[in-house]
């Protein structure tokens, strides 16, 4: 985001708050709750949209070193290890060994490896993935060529700090993943630089969109939070914008913005004025505070569950240390600690939520015009589904 972007939004904050408005959508929009409940749909989602399309799994700073690695537990079964290759170069490949498929790294699990061996026979592979060893391999596999027993790789490729796969092996990646406006934004967020305080994985009882929504939409804020967001935050306002596909930026104003008024502009500043949020849907949303960004990983297990991953990123240790002063560990762990608390009150929600909807008592969902977000995800969304309108018409 650059400064004039900065400014910009700041100043359309105020003059929606000056008029008691928010950003609107024209009507409200009503959808069947069969889109969060059904195999049917949720089949059609994993083959369109999480297999079909470039994806964002991750950010670069979660291995940020040669030889380190973590493996993500993804979709359908899938788990995908994301590696820093000697050459300093980010790879994804199938956590999957190619003897008989037994997982290299347990999920969640990360650290710093030159080479990885198979818990099960001992294959063992390079960062690059080659198969580099195993045991009695001419004894028993003479007939087969070791150099074609190599990891299965993904396309994948590092923008701006976000890293980026096709799961389907015959994809390449597109040129533009990424609209120059939310480059500028993730620039403006400092990504690249950014490190891994802690992660916290977790699966809850809700559909993955469900979850989503109540991150892009601040009508909530002074119910669902009002002990613990609501004091700072302008209530329902809020602003977003989107440059394609289902990637946007939504600004989230403090109550300390409407100061700006009183002061320079040269003192204007987001970071403290306002939460930012950046979704790369469907798998992730950046929630940017002053002195932090947590990323929230978004797996989809089945209609009725996801797989959450928070990982706090925070600056780099002062002074080009290696490691964070006292005074650095303890803010960070209090504000790990805070965003788990406030998660945990959009968590209860969504999971009462998928209840109910599962229940089918209800069968329909509303957004009102202030939750134009809502409306803008869902409307990509079934476009990225190929939902076309005799589909739609027939599901609301
Ligand atoms: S399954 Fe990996 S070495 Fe046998
Ligand atoms: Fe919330």
């Amino acid at each position: 985001m650059d400064r004039q972007t900065e400014i910009r939004l700041i100043k359309d904050v105020l003059a929606l708050k000056a008029k008691g408005e928010t950003q609107y959508h024209a009507s409200t929009q009503t959808h069947s709750t069969e889109r969060y409940v059904s195999d049917v749909w949720f089949k059609q989602e994993l083959d369109n949209i999480f297999l079909g399309r470039p994806m964002a799994i991750g950010v670069a700073s979660e291995v940020p070193n040669v030889g380190d690695y973590i493996a993500l537990d993804w979709i359908k079964g899938m788990s995908l290890l994301m590696v820093r290759d000697q050459h300093n170069h980010i790879r994804v490949f199938a956590n999957a060994c190619r003897h008989r498929n037994a997982r290299l790294v347990e999920h969640g699990k990360g650290g710093c490896k030159k080479k990885f061996s198979c818990p099960y026979h001992a294959w063992t592979y390079s960062t690059e993935g080659e198969l580099v060893g195993a045991p009695d391999f001419e004894r028993g596999f003479s007939d087969l060529d070791k150099k074609a027993l190599g990891l299965i790789e993904f396309n994948s490729r590092v923008v701006q700090g976000i890293v980026f796969v096709h799961l389907d092996l015959d994809q390449q990646l597109p040129e533009t993943l990424l609209a120059d406006e939310m480059k500028s934004g993730f620039d403006f967020l400092d990504i690249e630089k950014q490190r891994v305080y802690k992660r916290r994985s977790y699966v809850l009882k809700a559909n993955w969109k469900i979850l989503t929504e109540g991150g892009i939409e601040a009508y909530h804020f002074n119910v669902a939070h009002r002990n613990t967001l609501a004091p700072f935050f302008l209530g329902n306002l809020s602003t977003w914008e989107t440059w394609g596909g289902m990637d946007m930026r939504m600004i989230l104003p403090k109550k300390t913005m409407l100061e700006a008024s009183s002061l320079p502009e040269d003192k204007w500043d987001m970071r403290k004025m306002a939460n930012i949020i950046y979704t790369l849907s469907p798998s992730l949303l950046f929630l940017a505070q002053p002195d932090n960004i947590s990323l929230i990983r978004m797996v989809p297990l089945s209609p009725g569950e996801t797989r959450i991953e928070e990982v706090l990123l925070v600056d780099a240790p002062k002074n080009g240390s290696n490691a964070w002063s006292e005074e650095e560990l303890k803010r960070h762990e209090t504000n790990h600690n805070l965003v788990y608390k406030i998660l945990s009150e959009d968590w209860l929600l969504g999971e009462a939520i998928q209840a109910n909807m599962e229940s089918g008592v209800v069968k329909e969902v509303h957004f009102g015009r202030f939750e134009s977000a809502l409306t803008w995800f869902h409307t990509e969304y079934e476009k990225a589904l190929g939902l076309d309108n005799r589909m739609i018409a027939r599901a609301v």
